[in-house]
């Protein structure tokens, strides 16, 4: 748990915390009866470092599995064998010494994370044979981890700043995920979805495009923009037009390494109506919205006093425990634990609660339900094509449609209200949804819509 549960001693097992592997397959039987499916996140670039294997490499220059990890010589004059950073800030070079065989090994994230390498076949068929162990255990798809760093320089040159990087998404990334895929596709319905942090767009949907790589993958352009309509539109617009007929996004705006939406967009005090816009956002955009535990409650960072910070790269704040129930019910670990929590939970669990929420036809958690309730039952928002509209600098528009229905979302970017227009579409529309709660359906008149605040909504026209 030095990089919590990032860094694997076992592959084919549940780290005690968490249970078993009857635990989990009870868990996967209970998702499936429920029409639910079932993904794993997979480490694939590092292990940790009590891991069998690396235990075996470190042991000896000459041992059989050295190799499976990357070992070099440091330069005559000292130091490491080239530039390349970790991940973590806090770490600086990727490289630790290991006095015991006198070489340096690499690690992408903390000296605990040694990478495997991949350019060793017997490294890539072991990881394949990890992958059929969950397969057949009927897991539906897996989360690659890092995946832009299984592949790397195998000259392992410097990184030269403003040139492409050494130590990443290297040419034989493209191999490597065919040979993943092809793994994959021997079973029956399972995907795979890339950890893919490449800022290049036109390197990112190259690895969707070409149809036999990752089914999906997260777009990290996405996260960097800021909380403008316009940086947005052009983003979107630019994956669409480097986008193969059959390429599907994977929208999402928050993960467990990111600060939460309610709290990165809450200049001017509107963070939690943000959070509520964005659910619509990523709902009715075309493609697979990726929703993280919590954004469904508008939770925002939790502040974390530094005595208690555990996270070497400061994600602590997002990670804070789900607050389930009141703490005045429930105690102070609200329902997620009796004991002491791990991470102090957000200051508001009181009302933010699941329970709360639940009880609370405005709440967030009541929107984010509606709108995965609205998408299942709404064919034009899972597959039908989609139009970005030119909305002007404040409002982001697009239509969603197919044969049947035709609908209009619009996210109000800005502190104040702004109407759009309806262009001659408004006798017809209907206001299917607002993320506004107190909004009436009648405020929608013939010339357009007036939308409030970081006010989003979905209209039928
Ligand atoms: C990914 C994970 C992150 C982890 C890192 C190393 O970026 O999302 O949480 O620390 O990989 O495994």
């Amino acid at each position: 748990m030095t990089d919590f549960g990032y860094d694997i001693s076992d592959y084919c097992d549940i780290d005690p915390v968490f249970g078993t592997l009857a635990d989990l397959d009870a868990l996967v039987a209970g998702c499936h009866s429920r029409g639910i499916k079932v993904v794993l996140d997979w480490v694939l670039n590092h292990t940790s470092d009590p891991h069998p294997w690396f235990l075996a490499s470190r042991s000896s220059r000459d041992d059989p599995r050295r190799h499976w990890y990357v070992w070099r010589d440091g330069p005559a004059g000292g130091g490491p064998p080239n530039n390349w950073p970790a991940a973590f800030q806090a770490v600086g070079s990727a490289w630790t010494f290991d006095e015991a065989t006198g070489q340096w090994y690499l690690h992408s994230f903390l000296p605990e994370q040694p990478d495997l390498n991949w350019d060793n076949p017997q490294v890539e068929s072991a990881m394949h044979e990890v992958l059929r162990f969950w397969l057949d255990r009927g897991i539906d798809g897996f989360r690659l981890d890092a995946v832009h760093r299984l592949a790397k320089d195998p000259q392992l040159r410097d990184n030269v700043p403003g040139q492409r990087r050494h130590d990443e998404d290297w040419d034989t990334m493209p191999e490597r995920l065919r040979g993943i895929r092809r793994v994959v596709d021997s079973y029956p319905d399972r995907m795979l979805v890339g950890e893919l942090y490449l800022l290049d767009l036109v390197r990112f949907v190259g690895y969707l495009n070409s149809g036999d790589q990752l089914h999906l993958a997260h777009n990290f352009v996405f996260i960097q923009l800021p909380w403008s309509a316009r940086a947005y539109r052009d983003s979107i617009d630019e994956f669409e037009r480097l986008s193969a007929e059959h390429t599907w996004p994977a929208w999402f705006l928050a993960n467990h390494d990111l600060p939460r939406v309610a709290s990165r967009f809450d200049t001017d005090g509107q963070g939690a109506a943000r959070a509520r816009a964005v659910g619509l956002m990523l709902y009715a955009l075309r493609g697979t919205p990726f929703i993280y535990q919590g954004e469904e409650l508008g939770l925002p960072d939790a502040k974390i006093p530094p005595e208690q910070a555990v996270d070497v790269d400061g994600r602590d704040p997002q990670r804070a425990p789900i607050p389930w129930q009141p703490p005045s019910v429930a105690g102070p670990g609200a329902g997620f634990t009796t004991g002491t929590p791990w991470l102090p939970l957000v200051g508001d669990a009181e009302t933010l609660c699941a329970q709360r929420q639940a009880e609370d036809l405005h709440s967030t958690l009541t929107l984010f339900r509606r709108l995965a309730q609205l998408r299942a039952a709404t064919p034009a928002l899972q597959g039908g094509a989609q139009r970005l509209l030119d909305a002007g600098p404040d409002i982001l528009a697009w239509i969603r449609e197919d044969a049947q229905d035709r609908l209009l979302a619009a996210v109000n970017f800005t502190a104040r209200p702004v109407t759009l227009p309806l262009l001659g579409e408004g006798p017809d529309a209907t206001l299917v949804l607002s993320t506004d709660a107190d909004r009436s359906k009648h405020e929608l008149d013939a010339g357009g819509i007036t939308l409030g605040p970081s006010e989003a909504v979905l209209l039928r026209i």
